[in-house]
């Protein structure tokens, strides 16, 4: 198999941290060009800082992170303190980190990586709000046609919204840089709420986290007894959804995802469904496809790849 090289794209996030933790232990698979940071979950300051956390939680701090946009394209930012904690990353006690934030802007990151390297040889994985992403498109539309593919973590069709009714998280955060993504072209791989909402972390896939026994395993334990109070609550289901690792999972496995080719668009105009993403999944507006827009997941195999990889750190 043909090693992936990515760029990571997050606004962490225990989902995110989670996703993050995954491709670095999967160096077979998946060379992490770099990680830019987004403002989603929490402010651009702390995403900035907590990325570089779990990087040094997972031994890298060789890794380079940037810091990227600190708001949305035309929008007031919306947070998510009340699922992920006043940190973004709240459950574990993790340090500070050492290794400094990359001089330079996230989005000339990308886009100086986009033109360095071979053409389609670079996957842009964004499991935050679009915003760097589209910026980047926006400034240097030459790379569009650069990039490998995008494997994001964002939308809904079968489960709606979860941060309005209509709406997921990171597509509502930014609506108009996901319309952007959404019409570049670039070949789109999309994990909406309808996989992660059945990548639920059960009990007994907690414990098998915890019971790795290293300091990864651990943490990541720590993290999923935090963020799956929220979800608990809300949907009254065993655990959390674990969103953002499906991505990186995709990347290792594919197998073990379902999905159909079809035509995503943004609401970008009406303030009662803004960020809805509109998926022709039954294929009845004659639109062209422009995404693959995933529907099903293997969730035992998905915790076991996860456990399996944690282990490794
Ligand atoms: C998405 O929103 C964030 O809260 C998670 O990290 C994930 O990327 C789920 O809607
Ligand atoms: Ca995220």
């Amino acid at each position: 198999m043909e090693r992936h090289r990515i760029i990571i794209d997050t606004d962490p996030g225990q989902d995110d941290a989670v996703a993050i933790l995954l491709a670095l232990a999967s160096p077979e698979e998946i060379e992490v060009l770099g990680i830019t940071a987004v403002a989603g979950n929490v402010p651009l300051a702390l995403t900035a800082l907590n990325a570089r956390k779990v990087c040094e939680l997972a031994g890298r701090p060789d890794v380079k992170v940037f810091a990227g946009c600190d708001r949305p394209l035309g929008r007031e930012l919306v947070t998510a303190e009340h699922v992920h904690g006043k940190t973004g990353l709240d459950g574990p006690v993790l340090p500070d980190p050492e290794m400094p934030l990359q001089d330079g802007h996230a989005v000339d990151f990308i886009i100086d990586t986009l033109r360095r390297e071979p053409a389609g040889s670079v996957t842009l994985c964004p499991l935050g709000p679009l915003t760097n992403i589209a910026m980047a498109f926006e400034k240097a539309p030459d790379i569009m046609e650069r990039v490998r593919e995008i494997v994001l973590m964002g939308g809904a069709y079968f489960q709606v919204g979860n941060i309005t009714p209509a709406a997921e998280f990171n597509i509502f955060v930014d609506p108009q840089a996901a319309k952007i993504v959404f019409a570049s072209g670039v070949e789109i791989t999309v994990m909406p709420l309808d996989v992660t909402h059945k990548a639920l972390v059960t009990k007994a896939r907690n414990d098998a986290f915890r019971a790795i026994g290293n300091r990864v395993g651990v943490a990541v334990a720590e993290m999923t007894d935090f963020f799956e109070r929220f979800d608990k609550e809300k949907y009254g289901s065993e655990g959390a959804p674990l969103h953002d690792p499906c991505v990186t999972a995709y990347l290792i496995r594919p197998d073990l995802f379902a999905g159909r080719h079809i035509n995503v668009e943004i609401e970008t105009m009406s303030e009662l469904t803004m960020g809805m993403t509109v998926a022709d999944w039954w294929r009845v507006s004659g639109r062209a496809p422009n995404a693959t827009f995933m529907g099903d997941v293997d969730a035992d195999g998905f915790f076991t790849l996860l456990t399996e990889r944690l282990a490794r750190l």
